[in-house]
């Protein structure tokens, strides 16, 4: 079984070297969608020109060919030269039968598996996660996952950052109120609360922020005392890390961990590489890359600082650092940094140099998949009442309350009860962050999110758990359905092609790195079943329609299962 795009696509080309000749037999057939039958083919407007001849007779020839085809049942020439091409119900039941009955649900592996890094969540030790890190975690792990499954090998990479001058502070502020008291703060998860004391010492006080400055000094020296304490606050960090992903269903484990720390014996040597290679120079005592193309709104080139005029590596060269290593060392095919767009400029920079260095070549590449922002609702960043970074935690909370107030009614047991609000505030604030270009800003808006109609997370889950109630009146169990399946009614016609399209999906999250589309798909599939159910009885139809039916929503239920499975949203299943 196959993509129908696909499979047409290939109808096509076999059309144009029977028609045309060999050599077009690799031109792109120029599958689209079509409102006026199931998809399009727009290849002879493109190809007229080349064979000088009108491209409605191109069309014709093409399409006389294409009607012959068992997966064709009709192939009509329209406007310019479009090919309207209708696929058969009988094709389509047999695929969607042959789909019910594979592990992989028609979705083929990747032709060519790639070493895939993927830098995401951006983690900082000694700081809780935000409201601004939900998208780049959710929509990395989404990421993560479809990659996967279409059988790349992936790195998930989350930069830690664990070095750099703020730890000479907090390791002062530590040992001003002593390691034990530091420790209890910390197993509490109040890192907010000792790094903003940390902060204010420092800004308040010279001689601490002295005392900070030698710190940092001592723990890039390996001091032992210094050591220890940085030490306690990864650890603490991680703990408090692996918590918040265990509660977001985020894949990410301490081994996943690309700490800062990771890169810094290499620092001065990479940046040495830089500067042999004239890559590098100094400019006003800090060791600068200039890389052809980017000039600021002075009209000036834009500096990548590698080395500060103190001597000091910074942010930018452990980039440089970590992007050598996943190139040279790891041997990434593609790396995709999943961070905000206020970075952009510093990843272009990046990637620069490191073309530049000869180590990103024409066989792998750098892509910034760029998260745009969540605001509140006046467009603004997302803050509390005091001004502060509302944390995430915070907000997974709200969402959880919320989801139990929606659910409220529906069940008596207060334990199952906040099971499914788990899973539903969850769900509903990752999928209302899947489901939008990652790249665009929006409003949070929990009303909105929590909506059980729309393309929302509990409108899919609700779906699936509907599905199941299904089977369950019918006494069935889904997995064990085999079909066939038959297309007879309109809607069931529209539910086994929509069913069809997962592999296409997939591949379209997988060619930018933009899971909306698996979201929008998913939400496509849900509306046809929906619209299905609606005009298709199930368990009351005559036992062979029945069958078919009952292979329908077990189809449906796999796909949408596999697919918020992909997307990394929990499926409750009862609702
Ligand atoms: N920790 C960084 C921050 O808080 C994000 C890291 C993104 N990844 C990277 N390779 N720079 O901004």
């Amino acid at each position: 079984m196959a993509d129908p795009e696909v499979v047409l696509g290939r109808l096509v080309q076999e059309a144009l070297a029977a028609e045309l000749g060999a050599e077009y037999a690799d031109a792109d057939p120029v599958i689209r969608p079509s409102q006026f039958a199931d998809f399009q083919a727009n290849v002879a407007l493109a190809l007229a020109k080349r064979l000088s001849k009108p491209p409605r007779e191109v069309a014709g020839q093409l399409a006389g060919r294409l009607a012959g085809s068992d997966a064709i049942d009709r192939a009509e020439v329209s406007g310019p030269g479009f090919i309207n091409l209708t696929l058969r119900d009988g094709w389509i039941a047999g695929q969607a039968t042959a789909q019910l009955g594979d592990q992989r649900l028609g979705v083929p592996a990747a032709d060519s598996p790639a070493i895939v890094v993927v830098d995401y969540s951006g983690p900082n030790v000694a700081k809780e996660l935000h409201a601004g890190h939900l998208r780049p975690t959710v929509v990395g792990d989404a990421i993560v996952r479809v990659l996967e499954y279409l059988g790349h090998t992936v790195i998930r990479a989350a930069h830690l950052g664990d070095w750099g001058t703020q730890f000479g502070m907090l390791i002062e502020h530590a040992l001003d109120i002593g390691e034990q008291a530091t420790a209890k703060e910390l197993e509490a998860g109040e890192f907010t609360a000792f790094y903003q004391a940390a902060r204010a010492k420092f800004d308040a006080e010279p001689s601490f922020g002295d005392r900070s400055r030698q710190r940092v000094v001592q723990l890039q020296a390996g001091d032992e005392q210094a050591m220890r304490l940085w030490r306690m606050l990864v650890d603490d960090s991680l703990v408090y890390l692996r918590d918040v992903y265990a509660r977001l269903d985020i894949t990410l484990t301490d081994a996943d961990m690309d700490p800062e720390s990771f890169y810094n014996p290499v620092l001065a040597s990479v940046s040495g590489e830089l500067e042999d290679k004239g890559i590098a120079v100094i400019s006003d005592g800090a060791l600068c890359a200039f890389p052809p193309g980017f000039s600021g709104r002075d009209g000036r080139p834009v500096p990548l600082m590698l080395r500060k005029s103190d001597g000091g590596y910074g942010y930018a060269s452990t980039d440089v650092a970590a992007i050598r290593y996943r190139l040279v060392d790891l041997h990434a095919d593609r790396i995709i940094y999943v961070v905000g767009s206020e970075q952009h400029q510093h990843f272009e920079l990046v990637f620069a140099v490191a073309r530049q260095a000869g180590w990103l070549t024409d066989r792998a590449s750098a892509e910034h998949a760029v998260i745009g922002l969540m605001t509140g609702p006046g467009g603004q960043r997302l803050k509390t009442r005091s001004g502060e970074q509302v944390k995430l935690v915070t907000l997974i909370d709200e969402a959880v309350d919320r989801a139990g107030e929606v659910i409220r009614d529906r069940y008596a047991d207060p334990v199952l009860r906040q099971q499914i609000a788990e899973s539903v505030g969850v769900g509903a604030l990752k999928y209302g962050d899947l489901s939008v270009a990652r790249d665009s800003s929006y409003v949070l808006d929990f009303d909105r999110l929590l909506a059980l109609t729309g393309n929302t997370g509990p409108y899919l889950q609700y779906a699936t758990a509907r599905i199941r109630s299904i089977f369950h009146k019918a006494g069935r169990d889904p997995a064990a359905v085999t079909g066939p399946v038959a297309v007879a009614q309109p809607a069931e016609r529209a539910l086994a092609l929509s069913l069809l399209g997962l592999g296409r999906a997939l591949s379209d999250v997988s060619v930018a790195a933009e899971p909306h589309k698996l979201a929008a798909y998913l939400f496509d599939v849900a509306s046809a079943f929906t619209t299905f159910y609606e005009h298709c009885p199930v368990l009351t139809a005559e036992p062979a329609v029945r069958d078919s039916r009952l292979a329908l929503a077990a189809l449906t239920l796999r796909v949408l299962q596999t697919g918020l499975g992909l997307l990394g949203i929990p499926v409750p299943e009862r609702m």
